[in-house]
């Protein structure tokens, strides 16, 4: 053999030593799948102490990997979470405010923010998007995820209650859906890419059709060893609860129940193809929620286990939110109660890939060090704004440490029917001077508000508040609001563009 080996001229060889660094030193960056549940409270897994759901592969995740206490949301509602979500950046920044997007709506996530798509893109990275997106929509589709840095969509581009439904069946064989959701707009139109594939959605077929979205396209990425981002914005478990004939009827809690067994099924099957595409051991997974549940939806809505309030509300209930990671042989299962947010999510995932970070303010911080070593977290501190966010109010509340202090608390809509009038509508905005101040470790519930009286150190520890607080507020640069641009009726999806009377023509299968 040794005879008949040519000799390498030194360029040659100075290649080919190149090649094998490159190729031996950079393991190739991590895929990344980020579950995000729609209207899930803190306490409706069953790793989270939920009696009667079922959701056995969350539990997995939760059991084989970290599973947060003090993980939270940046809104009540959900367009400005997701835009936090997606741009580690408060909601206040971009202008996704007040409130959420409507099918008409003029707005959108702006197009110069950075979504982590594009923070992932220039890596080479696959990214797909499905689900809820309800980051807008607008003039011809400006504002859909394949504009925000996703290969492709398939989903929703907003809630799917934004649309007639009381002739829609949501549980099989012909079960309607509960109440009527949105008059007078286009029924819910599923869209692959900019294009309007069914309207109004098929409820039982609709699951399916994202687990299958979602196998073509990690196995597609792991055929062609291409890392991968993949996104899924669940509308599982907001209002109306749908399920398709794998969990209608399984589970022992009811609507809410079989559609959130419906979401955890999905997130099996992710499993499953990871395992069999042989990239699990290169995935990182993260799931979490985009705000508490409705409690006016009363059992059929979600439970905040034992915080107080749920959606709409800036209490625990409304923004504390449950969150696993799970990467095997990279994060070691527990449990941590380091202060998290899904506002570092963008951070983290730039540093595990070793992507540039946007050149902006961000609001979020890496906490790779929290999931690879149960390290202590980069985060001082948590704000809390309102569904209507301000200049003249600023946050809400503030989370320094253990500690929570309530400048203003009002109670909400979405927050009706549970015994505590705290969160109810009729709770009218209350200003706190001094601020309500809460030990979330010894009373997480928030019931006691603690007395300053003869405690120099909690005065002391107000003033801090008081100091990052104002500090921060002074950073906090209000974006145009995006939502306050308001609606256009002929905005509204519709798959024959040309037909009348809208909105009830727009009709396709
Ligand atoms: C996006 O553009 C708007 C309008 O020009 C500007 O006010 C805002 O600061 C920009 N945002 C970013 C993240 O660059
Ligand atoms: C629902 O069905 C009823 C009865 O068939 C019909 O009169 C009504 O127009 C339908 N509503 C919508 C929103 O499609
Ligand atoms: C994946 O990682 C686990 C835990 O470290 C290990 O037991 C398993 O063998 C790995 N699987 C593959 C396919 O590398």
């Amino acid at each position: 053999m040794g005879t008949n080996q040519v000799e390498m001229c030194p360029v040659a060889r100075l290649i080919f030593v190149v090649y094998l660094l490159v190729t031996t030193c950079s393991a190739s960056p991590p895929n990344f799948v980020l579950l995000f549940a729609d209207d899930l409270g803190f306490g409706d897994l069953g790793c989270y102490g939920h009696p009667t759901s079922i959701t056995p592969n969350l539990d997995r995740l939760a059991a084989d990997g970290l599973r947060f206490t003090d993980f939270y949301c940046t809104s009540p509602v959900c367009s400005p979470s997701r835009a936090s979500l997606l741009t580690g950046r408060y909601q206040t920044r971009s202008g996704v405010y007040p409130g959420v997007f409507y099918p008409g709506s003029r707005g959108g996530l702006p197009l110069n923010e950075t979504t982590i798509a594009e923070v992932l893109k220039p890596l080479g990275y696959a990214t797909a998007a499905m689900g809820k997106w309800h980051l807008g929509l607008g003039q011809n589709g400006m504002y859909l995820p394949t504009r925000q840095g996703f290969d492709h969509f398939l989903g929703v581009p907003y809630s799917h209650d934004m649309g007639p439904c009381q002739n829609l069946t949501c549980f099989p064989p012909d079960i309607k859906c509960f109440g009527h959701c949105d008059q007078d707009v286009v029924t819910i139109p599923l869209m692959y890419d900019d294009i309007i594939k069914q309207q109004p959605v098929d409820f039982l077929d609709l699951e399916r059709a994202y687990s299958d979205f979602a196998t073509d396209f990690i196995t597609m990425s792991a055929k062609k060893k291409q890392p991968f981002f993949l996104y899924y914005p669940s509308h599982h478990t907001h209002y109306p609860q749908f399920a398709g004939p794998g969990a209608a009827g399984w589970s022992r809690r009811g609507p809410f129940g079989d559609s959130l067994l419906e979401f955890d099924s999905t997130v099996g099957n992710l499993l499953s193809t990871l395992e069999n595409t042989g990239v699990l051991n290169n995935t990182l997974i993260l799931f979490t929620a985009d705000n508490g549940p409705e409690l006016m939806r009363m059992s059929r809505g979600g439970n905040a286990g034992l915080l107080k309030c749920g959606k709409g509300t800036t209490y625990e209930g409304g923004m504390r939110e449950p969150a696993i990671a799970y990467w095997p042989g990279i994060i070691t299962p527990g449990v941590t109660h380091e202060l998290a947010s899904t506002l570092d999510i963008l951070p983290t995932f730039a540093k595990l890939a070793g992507a540039k970070l946007p050149m902006v303010q961000l609001d979020g911080v890496d906490m790779t060090d929290i999931l690879v070593n149960q390290g202590p977290s980069k985060r001082e501190a948590m704000m809390f704004y309102p569904t209507d966010p301000s200049v003249r109010y600023g946050m809400f509340a503030l989370r320094l440490g253990k500690y929570k202090a309530h400048f203003y608390t009002r109670g909400a809509g979405h927050s009706e029917t549970t015994p505590d009038h705290d969160c109810h509508i009729i709770s009218i905005l209350t200003p706190h001077d001094p601020p309500l101040l809460f030990d979330l470790e010894s009373d997480p519930s928030e019931n006691y508000p603690l007395s300053l009286q003869g405690r120099p150190d909690l005065q002391a520890l107000l003033q801090k508040i008081q100091a990052v607080r104002e500090k921060f507020e002074a950073t906090m640069e209000f974006g145009e609001s995006q939502i306050d641009k308001g609606i256009d009726p002929n905005l509204e999806p519709c798959c024959t563009p040309q037909c009348t009377p809208k909105p009830s023509c727009c009709q396709c299968d």
